[in-house]
């Protein structure tokens, strides 16, 4: 069988991750998909971060849109980020040129996420995004094909690392805001801009691909409500620890009577359920489905490494032949939502 060929657009610090594990587990490729998985073409912004990259071989190219066209790869893996610019421009030319395309990129998905879905499926291509959504977990796979039989009816979780290990440091030792937020983006879990994590964004994001997938609604990250961890006091996390909870910053989309409902805000958990023990950069999400019943999936959710899995398993799907339209037709509305406050409890 022909190998499969990639290009892959920006090396930092999941690309970075992604470069090793083909160095790393390439060979193992072929004997599970039946083909050769070759990079063909890179791009990035610095060179330096391949020093010491086994995989040679492959075309240096300075413009991603370029790459995104070349002819000599198929595969197009864009881990470039940001929401349009350059990193939008690859991925239409990529998605024209009848390629498939792996990407990361979250924020992208969730304001173009149904303009390119359509995109890749008038073109008969995959547009796969398991990395945008919690790092190594695999929750895209989950919602849209495990549990793609059951109605959901409510999906929440901690969606982002960052977030979570700032909350984590301050409820568990005591360590001030500012200073967690420096060791985050140090080990590389924050985003370029940190606001999209503290803020809640980045969450949002998120869960706008989530409740698509779930529920049926157009990827509309404009209608999530979205509140942050920046107001949250030494007075909140001790209130909430006297009253016997932890304070998570949850993404939550849920069935009512009235529509489905989407926000990210701090919630109060319970001390002693199963979602206020994960701790640190690690998400969770857990997914009520109606047959299903209940699943909570926990793992890394940022990180070269468990990010770098999620878009090698995307690549993988597509050198077996696996096509998955991305998103479904909208069939649900996401209602307009109150203001959420501190007062909703999860956990039992
Ligand atoms: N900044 C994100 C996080 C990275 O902290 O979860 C993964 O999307």
């Amino acid at each position: 069988m022909e190998p499969l060929t990639l290009g892959i657009a920006g090396v930092g610090t999941v690309g970075g991750g992604l470069l090793e594990l083909l160095t790393t587990n390439g060979a193992h490729f072929a004997n599970i998909v039946g083909r050769e998985i070759r990079v063909t073409g890179v791009s990035a912004r610095s060179r330096d971060k391949l020093r010491g990259v086994a995989i040679g071989g492959f075309q240096w190219f300075d413009d991603p849109v370029a790459l995104a066209k070349d002819p000599s790869n198929n595969v197009f893996i864009e881990l470039i980020g940001g929401e349009d610019g350059v990193a939008k421009a690859a991925v239409e030319a990529a998605l024209q040129a009848k390629k498939h395309v792996v990407t990361a990129n979250k924020a992208l998905l969730a304001k173009h996420g149904i303009e390119l879905a359509r995109l890749a499926e008038k073109n008969g291509v995959a547009l796969n995004f398991e990395a945008a959504v919690a790092g190594g977990i695999p929750i895209i796979k989950t919602l849209r094909e495990a549990l793609g039989a059951n109605r959901v009816r409510r999906v929440y979780g901690i969606l982002n690392g960052t977030c979570n290990f700032i909350l984590t440091q301050m409820q568990s030792e005591n360590r001030p805001f500012a200073e967690v937020l420096k060791e985050a983006q140090a080990l590389g879990y924050a985003e370029a801009d940190p606001t999209f994590d503290i803020g809640g964004f980045d969450s949002a994001h998120k869960l706008a691909l989530l409740t698509s997938l779930a529920f049926g609604t157009k990827v509309a990250f404009d209608q999530i409500h979205v509140e942050g961890i920046q107001t949250i006091t030494e007075a909140d996390i001790e209130a909430a620890d006297s009253l016997g909870y932890r304070i998570k910053l949850l993404g939550v989309a849920a069935e009512t009577e009235t529509g489905i409902e989407a926000r990210v805000s701090p919630a109060l958990v319970l001390k002693d359920s199963a979602i206020a023990e994960v701790s640190g950069v690690t998400n969770a999400i857990a997914i009520e489905g109606d047959f299903s019943g209940s699943i909570l999936l926990v793992g890394a959710g940022a990180g070269a490494k468990p990010t770098a899995s999620a878009v090698a398993g995307d690549i993988l799907d597509i050198a077996r032949g696996l096509i998955v339209p991305p998103f479904v037709t909208p069939v649900a509305k996401l209602k307009p939502h109150k203001r959420a406050k501190l007062d909703r409890h999860y956990g039992s």
